[in-house]
C-alpha cells in the first residue's frame, strides 16, 4: 500500500514551482490526489534528479578500433542499398559499413547524382557531411567516393540479404560473390549475428553510425535555426499517435474524436482491431501506442513540470494533441517555429533530420515508442553524455490501469516503473556499441 497522505512538512520542502504545479493539477478529474505526494520514505522529484547507477559509454574496443586498420589489399568494393525512412536508412548504412570491414572490402559511397539514395531527398551528400565522414572513418574502414577506373563502368552485382533471418553469416554468404564480382551492392539483413564479428568490424559500425555521420552543412544550419528558436531548457518529445500508427497497432481506443476515428479508418487495411479478451491481452503486452492524454499523465507521474518547454519531435498528422496541450502548455512544433515557406517546401527526410538534430541536443528526450529514430537518438545522446533520456512504458501503463489503479496510486506506480528504467539506463543506449560504466 502506498500512503496517500500529504505530510505538513512536505509543502515546505518544495519550491514554489511545485506548489504552483499542484494548484494547476488539482482540478483534473482523472487523478484527484496531487501527484507529488510522498510514500513513507521518498519525495518524488523530477525523474531526472534520481540517482543513477550506471551510465552507457562507448565501448573501449570501439574507441580503440582505429588501432586495427584494414589491410591494404581489399577483397573488393561494396555499395550499400538502403530504403525506408531516414533513420532506417541510416541504420542499414551503418550495418553496411560493418559488413564492408568484416569482409575487408572498400565501401563505395552511394552515387550522389543518381538521386535515388534517400529517394525523396536528393542524395547522401545532401543529408550528411561526406568529407567529415570519410575523415572520421580513417583507420576504421576504407571508404571511397568513386570506384577505381577499372571498375568504374561496372554495375554492381546485387546481393539482397534483407529477407535473411537467424544465423546469417556474411563471410559464408557474401564473401564468395564479392571475390567473384569485385563490386557488389548489398541490402543488409534485418537481424544478424554481430556477436561473431571481430571487434574491428563492430568498431567500424559504431564509428560510422555514432561518430562519423553528421548532417550536411546546409541542413545543420537549418536545424540550428530551429534549435535556437526553442525556449531553453527544453524537453524533446517523440510522440507517436498518427492514424497509420494506430491502425497498424490493431488497438481500439475510446474517447477519440470523430475526426481521429475517420483518419484511422481511412488508412486501415485488412488489419482489424482486436476485440474482447484478445484486445486486453494485446494491450497488456504493451502493443498499444500511448495517446497524448496518457503521455501527459505519465509525464506528470514523473514530476516533469507542466510548464516545461516541449518540442514536439513528430511527423504531421498527430491526433488528439489537445490531450497533451491541455496539461503541458508550452508545446512547440517545427511548423510554428519555422516560417511556412521553409516548412512546406521541405522533404519528409529533411524534417526527420531536423527532429533528429533537435532531439540529440535537447536537455531531455522522452519517447512513447522505441523505433529506429528513438534508438538512434538514444545512442547519440549516450555518445554525447546526455543522460536525460527515457522511453515511456506502454506495458507498465496498461498493466497498472488493468489492475484498476487510479489517481495517486497509479501515479506512484508509474513513477516506480519508470524510475527503475532510468536508474539502470534501460533502453537508453544500444548495447551493441555502448558498455555500462558504474557511476
Ligand atoms: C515554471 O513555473 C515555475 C513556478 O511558476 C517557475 O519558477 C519556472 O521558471 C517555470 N519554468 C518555465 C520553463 O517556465
Ligand atoms: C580481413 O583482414 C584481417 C586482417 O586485418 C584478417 O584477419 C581477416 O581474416 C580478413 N578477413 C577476410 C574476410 O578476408
Ligand atoms: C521513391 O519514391 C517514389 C515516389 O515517391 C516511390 O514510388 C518509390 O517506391 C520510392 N522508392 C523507394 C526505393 O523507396
Ligand atoms: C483525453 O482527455 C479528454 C479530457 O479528459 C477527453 O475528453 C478525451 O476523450 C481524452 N482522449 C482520449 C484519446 O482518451
Amino acid at each position: 500500500m502506498i500512503a496517500v497522505s500529504v505530510k505538513p512538512l512536505f509543502i515546505t520542502i518544495f519550491t514554489l514551482s511545485l506548489v504552483a504545479a499542484i494548484v494547476l493539477l488539482s482540478p483534473s478529474p482523472t487523478f484527484p490526489a496531487n501527484p507529488f505526494s510522498t510514500d513513507s520514505s521518498t519525495v518524488r522529484l523530477e525523474i531526472w534528479g534520481v540517482q543513477r547507477l550506471v551510465e552507457w559509454r562507448p565501448c573501449k574496443w570501439w574507441i580503440q578500433g582505429h588501432l586495427n586498420a584494414p589491410p591494404t589489399e581489399n577483397n573488393g568494393y561494396i555499395q550499400v542499398d538502403c530504403y525506408g525512412g531516414l533513420n532506417q536508412m541510416r541504420r542499414d548504412f551503418c550495418n553496411g559499413v560493418g559488413i564492408a570491414r568484416l569482409l575487408n572490402a572498400t565501401l563505395v559511397l552511394p552515387k550522389f547524382e543518381a538521386a535515388a539514395y534517400w529517394n525523396e531527398s536528393s542524395g547522401f551528400a545532401d543529408v550528411f557531411d561526406v568529407d567529415y565522414f570519410i575523415q572520421q572513418m580513417t583507420s576504421f574502414a576504407k571508404i571511397v567516393k568513386e570506384l577505381p577506373p577499372e571498375l568504374a563502368s561496372k554495375e554492381p552485382f546485387p546481393v539482397d540479404c534483407s529477407k535473411r533471418k537467424g544465423q546469417f553469416d556474411y563471410i559464408e554468404s557474401v564473401l564468395p560473390p564479392l571475390l567473384e564480382h569485385r563490386f557488389i551492392s548489398i541490402t543488409p539483413a534485418m537481424s544478424q549475428r554481430r556477436d561473431r564479428y571481430p571487434l574491428y568490424a563492430k568498431a567500424a559500425l559504431c564509428q560510422a553510425c555514432y561518430s562519423a555521420l553528421r548532417l550536411a552543412r546546409s541542413l545543420e544550419d537549418k536545424a540550428q535555426e530551429l534549435f535556437k528558436a526553442i525556449p531553453k531548457p527544453f524537453l524533446s518529445l517523440h510522440l507517436r499517435f498518427e492514424p497509420d500508427m494506430v491502425a497498424y497497432s490493431q488497438c481500439e481506443y475510446s474517447g477519440l474524436s470523430s475526426s481521429s476515428m475517420e483518419a484511422i479508418e481511412a488508412v486501415r487495411d485488412d488489419r482489424k482491431p482486436w476485440t474482447g479478451e484478445l484486445a486486453n491481452v494485446w494491450r497488456k503486452r504493451g502493443k498499444c501506442p500511448l495517446t497524448p492524454n496518457e503521455t501527459a499523465l505519465i509525464m506528470q507521474a514523473l514530476s516533469i513540470p507542466t510548464n516545461t518547454s516541449i518540442y514536439l519531435a513528430a511527423g504531421d498528422g498527430l491526433m488528439e494533441l489537445d490531450g497533451l496541450r491541455s496539461v503541458y502548455t508550452n508545446v512547440f512544433t517545427k511548423s510554428a517555429l519555422l516560417d511556412d515557406q521553409d516548412f512546406t517546401n521541405m522533404h519528409g527526410n529533411t524534417k526527420a533530420a531536423l527532429d533528429y538534430y533537435v532531439s540529440i541536443n535537447s536537455d531531455s528526450y522522452v519517447a512513447t515508442y522505441f523505433g529506429n529514430m528513438d534508438k538512434m537518438v538514444a545512442a547519440m545522446r549516450a555518445y554525447k553524455g546526455l543522460y536525460k533520456t527515457l522511453f515511456l512504458s506502454r506495458k507498465a501503463f496498461s498493466e497498472l490501469t488493468f489492475r484498476g489503479l487510479k489517481g495517486n496510486e497509479l501515479m506512484e506506480a508509474l513513477w516506480s516503473a519508470h524510475k527503475e528504467d532510468f536508474v539502470i539506463g534501460r533502453g537508453s543506449a544500444l548495447p551493441d556499441c555502448f558498455c555500462e560504466s558504474k557511476l
